[in-house]
């Protein structure tokens, strides 16, 4: 799952002790494990191996160009959604034709950028693929590249109707979603737009949804984007890349979500005679290759009780993480150091331990809503104790925001026996630069 481990009754990432990390860079503070990021996406390009695919980890999950420099030095791609990170994409050295930009809200600017390239680099020209969601959008690219004299290549985003992922948020590929075109109209604007010359509609994005834990709705949507291909191809119209996007789940609580291998066995399969006649596979991965590669490391501040219940009141909270807030979601919670009675055997909403008390984990933040867990049972804790909450590196530092004026955490990466500062702790002043 993670390189994040008990020894001795202390939490360490790789061979490093997070205690000594939180004393050195202070808290809140994302530390991520650099060994984490490489297993999953090493699992995740040997399962789809025989498709030869192009991963795109998407920068959303996990945006530090730190972390996307470690996994472009493995050949990963980049699957951006905005100016900003299209720059932190290139920042990391990540070449035009391995990025493709999503989103259903591109503005000119934005559109201009990734068209434009840049100048300096070996490869100046556009990116690799524009993920287009609507005709209008469409449209407008396709306007951008003529005026600019410049070609491009784009993938049209279907719907494919099919309802999968956790969270209702986080639900992408239903109808009645703002993402994506609808299969029939699909149709008619690759027909369309199959041979414009400076935006070549020429490949299918499909991305369902996140937090994905069942192979089956990959495979409905893999089914459905065939046979729109096969149509497709029967009018004279050649699809050359199917972007599967991402959506893969992953640990939240221990085992909870199965291996690349398994998603693989259910997708490789329909694929590989496509692949292997020159279909481009590509994968949009975020949550299954940052989430258990990260953790974030709070302080208890005090610890109150009002009426029945116990609050631990954390230096970090909604601003810092902002997921159970958001979703409900689930982020199993610890205390850094423990004794060996307390050591945790797996990560679940409940352990059979001895001398643990019920307690709602909340933040600094005035909103009843900010809160990193409810109900929670966990050893007694005091002020200044550590605590760790795990499977936070996706959605985490990428969703914080200065919310309350409480400045951005840091963030450290660790790799191998060296803990490295990838973000500075922002500062009160930062907080105010722009208004001064
Ligand atoms: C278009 C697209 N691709 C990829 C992803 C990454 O999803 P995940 O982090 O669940 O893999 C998202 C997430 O929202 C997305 O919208």
């Amino acid at each position: 799952m993670d390189h994040f481990e008990y020894r001795d009754g202390e939490l360490h990432a790789g061979d490093v002790p997070l205690a000594a990390i939180a004393a050195e860079h202070g808290t809140p503070l994302y530390v991520y494990s650099a060994a984490t990021f490489l297993d999953h996406f090493h699992r995740l390009n040997a399962a789809f191996a025989p498709l030869n695919p192009l991963i795109c980890f998407s920068v959303k999950s996990c945006s530090n160009v730190h972390i996307l420099r470690l996994l472009a030095e493995r050949g990963a791609g980049m699957d951006v959604v905005s100016g900003g990170e299209l720059l932190r994409a290139r920042l990391a050295g990540v070449p035009a034709e391995r990025t493709v930009f999503a989103g259903v809200g591109k503005t000119d600017d934005e559109i201009h950028q990734a068209l434009a390239g840049e100048p300096d680099r070996a490869d100046p020209g556009p990116i690799g693929l524009f993920n287009i969601e609507s005709e209008p959008e469409y449209e407008v690219v396709a306007a951008a590249a003529r005026a600019m004299g410049v070609s491009a290549r784009a993938a049209l985003r279907v719907n494919p109707g099919i309802s999968a992922g956790g969270h209702a948020y986080v639900r992408t590929g239903h109808a009645e979603t703002k993402f994506g075109v609808e299969l029939p109209h699909a149709e008619a604007l690759f027909e369309k737009f199959a041979r414009e010359k400076h935006l070549r509609l020429c490949a299918i994005h499909l991305h369902i949804g996140s937090s994905i834990t069942d192979p089956a709705p990959y495979a409905q949507a893999v089914s459905k984007a065939l046979a729109l291909i096969d149509r497709l191809e029967r009018k004279g119209v050649r699809i050359e890349a199917l972007d599967l996007g991402g959506g893969f789940g992953a640990d939240y609580t221990s085992g909870a979500a199965p291996p690349a291998a398994v998603f693989a066995a259910a997708i490789v399969p329909l694929l590989e005679s496509r692949a292997r006649a020159g279909l481009r596979i590509i994968l949009e991965p975020g949550r299954s290759i940052a989430a258990n590669a990260g953790v974030l490391l709070t302080r208890v501040l005090f610890v109150k009780h009002t009426g029945p219940r116990k609050f631990v009141v954390c230096d970090a909270g909604m601003n810092t993480l902002l997921r159970p807030s958001l979703y409900n979601a689930f982020h199993f919670i610890w205390p850094v150091s423990v004794s060996p009675q307390h050591v945790p055997p797996s990560r679940r909403e409940s352990l059979d331990l001895p001398g643990l008390e019920p307690c709602d984990v909340v933040g600094p933040v005035c909103e009843t809503g900010d809160f990193l867990a409810r109900d929670r049972t966990l050893p007694l804790l005091a002020r200044g104790d550590l605590l760790a909450v795990f499977a936070a590196g996706a959605y985490g530092m990428s969703m914080a925001s200065r919310y309350n004026s409480h400045p951005l955490p840091a963030e450290v990466l660790v790799e191998g026996a060296l803990a490295r500062l990838i973000r500075r702790r922002e500062s009160p002043d930062d907080l105010v630069a722009h208004e001064r």
